[in-house]
Parts: C-alpha cells; structure tokens; sequence
C-alpha cells in the first residue's frame, strides 16, 4: 500500500481514533506514552513523528522547554491535533524524509509508528541526522512476541465483524497486515544499532504485546 493510501486511511478515521485507542488498550497507551516521555531528554526540541491525533506532544505539556514538532502524511489527523495542541507545530511529512536541518532536535519519538515504516533503514538515517549529539529515539510499538500469531487469528477472526464494521473492511485488513509487519525488539535493536545507535532502555508492556525502546545516538 502507498503512502497516500495510508495516510487517507489514517485520515478517515481521525475523529475516532484517540477514543479507540483508548478504548482498545483499555486506556492502557497513556501510560506507555507516559513512560517514554520520562526516559527521553527532557529538553531541546522534540519531534514526533506519525503524530497522529498529537497525544505525545500533548501529554509533554505547555511547560515543555523547546518546540514541540508533529508531522504526519495524514492531514486528518494533523487537523485534530493542531485542535488539541494549538502552541504545537504540525507539518504533512513522512518519516522516511523529514523537512528539518541537521541536528535540529534532542528527541524523536514514534508512538504506534515503526511498523507502518516503509522504509525503516530511511528513517533511522534521517532521525540521526536531525538529532543532535546525545539525541534520543524513542518508541513504542506493537511487537513482534510468541502471542502475535494468536493476536492475528483473532483479528481475523472474532474481531474481524466489529473492526470491519467500525473501520471498513479495507482499514481493517490494513490493520492486520500492520500486525503482521510487527518487529521483534531484538530485530528492531539490530537495525538502530547497524545504524549507530545504543539500546538505553527497553520495557514491554500489555502482556508483552507492546514494547517501549529508547536508544541514544552514539555516533
Ligand atoms: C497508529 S497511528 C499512531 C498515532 C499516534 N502517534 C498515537 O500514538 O496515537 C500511526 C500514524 O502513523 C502515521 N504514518 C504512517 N506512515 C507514516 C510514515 N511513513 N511517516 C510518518 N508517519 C506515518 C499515520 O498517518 C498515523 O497517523
């Protein structure tokens, strides 16, 4: 699938999604957030990026020291971000080519993002060039586990009418299909470490299902 096929899809369900979300991780994705705001630097420039509906940047708080930056290919879902986080700068981009100079900030974060990456190598290249020394690239995704295979015969399965009925059942295969482009932490670790960046702390979290990952730029 393109990148303006994702990011229509992504658009479309926009004014749903923060209440999904929530509804889906049993509220659970606040603290995730949570806890990777506090392991990242706690100043310089932060960017987010597949900011969706802006809740990290919102949860940083307007006492944050530094511009807080969003960018996102889906212009839906930047709409409601600017709505709840109106000091914030948001920007249509993608990952894989960020708009900014070199060494522009001190944190990237992906929140839900990696696995729709396309190109995962692109975009650990441009986060290290953004970033300045000491920089931070925080995650957190659903991973790869022992569990994924159980994961997606449900959502194939017993979650398929609902989910097909909330979202269309064209955003509902896509949904499955970014289940199963999930990564392992010890895959994802290999790829920002083939791209000189350290592992600083790792957790997972929702019965092993989602984890959290911050590596340093060491290079
Ligand atoms: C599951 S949502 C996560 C939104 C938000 N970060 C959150 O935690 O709620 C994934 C977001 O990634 C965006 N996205 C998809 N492909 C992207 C890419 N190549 N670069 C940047 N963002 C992308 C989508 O448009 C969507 O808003």
């Amino acid at each position: 699938m393109g990148y303006e096929n994702v990011a229509d899809i992504f658009s479309q369900i926009s004014r749903l999604y923060d209440r999904f979300l929530s509804t889906a991780t049993a509220g659970q994705v606040h603290s995730w957030q949570r806890e990777l705001i506090s392991r990242m630097n706690p100043y310089g420039n932060w960017l987010d990026v597949g900011t969706g509906t802006g809740e990290v940047l919102k949860k940083l708080g307007d006492r944050y020291e530094g511009l807080r930056v969003g960018i996102d290919p889906a212009f839906g879902m930047l709409r409601v971000a600017k709505g709840k986080c109106p000091d914030c700068f948001f920007l249509q981009a993608l990952g894989e080519e960020l708009p900014f100079k070199d060494k522009s900030f001190k944190n990237v974060s992906l929140s839900l993002v990696f696995r729709h990456l396309q190109d995962k190598e692109r975009f650990i290249e441009e986060a290290k060039r953004v970033l300045e020394e000491g920089g931070k690239v925080g995650i957190i995704d659903i991973g790869r586990f022992r569990g994924t295979p159980v994961l997606l015969f449900l959502m194939r399965t017993i979650l398929k009418p609902v989910g097909s009925l909330l979202f269309g059942k064209e955003k509902w295969d896509f949904f499955i299909h970014s289940v199963e482009e999930s990564y392992s932490l010890e895959e994802v670790r290999s790829i920002f470490e083939g791209k000189g960046f350290c592992l600083e702390y790792s957790n997972r979290r929702f019965f092993g299902v989602v984890q959290v990952a911050v590596f340093v730029r060491t290079a």
